[in-house]
């Protein structure tokens, strides 16, 4: 499934998405996150979709939040919901900002939606784009949700077959050290009935 389809995908069930998103809770993962960074600064929100919560929750708490994502129908929601927020519309494989841009980078439920051999170029640039010190949290699919220790096919979701793909925590650990970042936690997490591994990592003020 190229990007096309699946932000046309994004787009026709982005208001059904953004009813439904209550059913994830992500109050605690947002709160132990947040623990660790400044009371205010710049976030990076990678498949921000609707704003709902991650943007939401920096934005009330006065940081700058620049969100992306390729699905307008999406952003068109964020700009509502999170006003405050800057949105760009992109591939998030595809965007670029300037170095050392943020304080914190969110990939929340989204890296699952680009092939796993991506990742890589990513988290060169998610390194990158983080100050010294930045965190970095995101959600990564493993055999809890596909039943494959690596994974590339479609699964359902809201009844549309959606791309996913991962590869083991193992290979993901060797690619996020590999991009100079350090893995502080990785934990799976049961949240709205779906279990999927939740990463926090952080830019070293010297790169290893
Ligand atoms: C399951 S939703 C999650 C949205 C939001 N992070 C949340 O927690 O509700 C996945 C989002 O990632 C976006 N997305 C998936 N692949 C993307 C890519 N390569 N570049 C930009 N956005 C992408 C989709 O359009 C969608 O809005």
């Amino acid at each position: 499934m190229n990007a096309e389809s699946l932000a046309q995908i994004y787009d026709g069930f982005a208001s059904a998405y953004a009813r439904n998103r209550d059913s994830f809770d992500l109050h605690e993962v947002l709160e132990e996150f947040s623990s660790g960074l400044p009371q205010k600064g710049d976030l990076c929100d990678l498949g921000c979709g609707a704003g709902e919560p991650v943007s939401r929750d920096f934005a009330d708490r006065g940081w700058h939040v620049t969100g992306v994502d390729f699905s307008a129908g999406m952003l068109e929601l964020a700009d509502d919901f999170v006003p405050t927020m800057t949105t760009v519309l992109g591939d998030m494989r595809e965007v670029d900002f300037d170095e050392q841009s943020f304080d914190a980078v969110t990939a929340v439920y989204c890296l699952f939606h680009i092939p796993w051999r991506d990742h890589p170029a990513l988290f060169e640039n998610i390194h990158r784009w983080l100050r010294p010190g930045g965190q970095f949290l995101f959600t990564y699919a493993t055999r809890e949700y596909t039943g494959s220790d690596e994974f590339e096919g479609t699964k359902d979701f809201m009844g549309q077959p959606l791309f996913y793909s991962h590869t083991t925590p193992t290979r993901l650990s060797e690619q996020v050290a590999a991009a100079g970042l350090e893995i502080t936690s990785a934990v799976n997490r049961r949240i709205g009935g779906e279990t999927f591994l939740w990463v926090t990592a952080y830019r070293p003020a010297l790169r290893a």
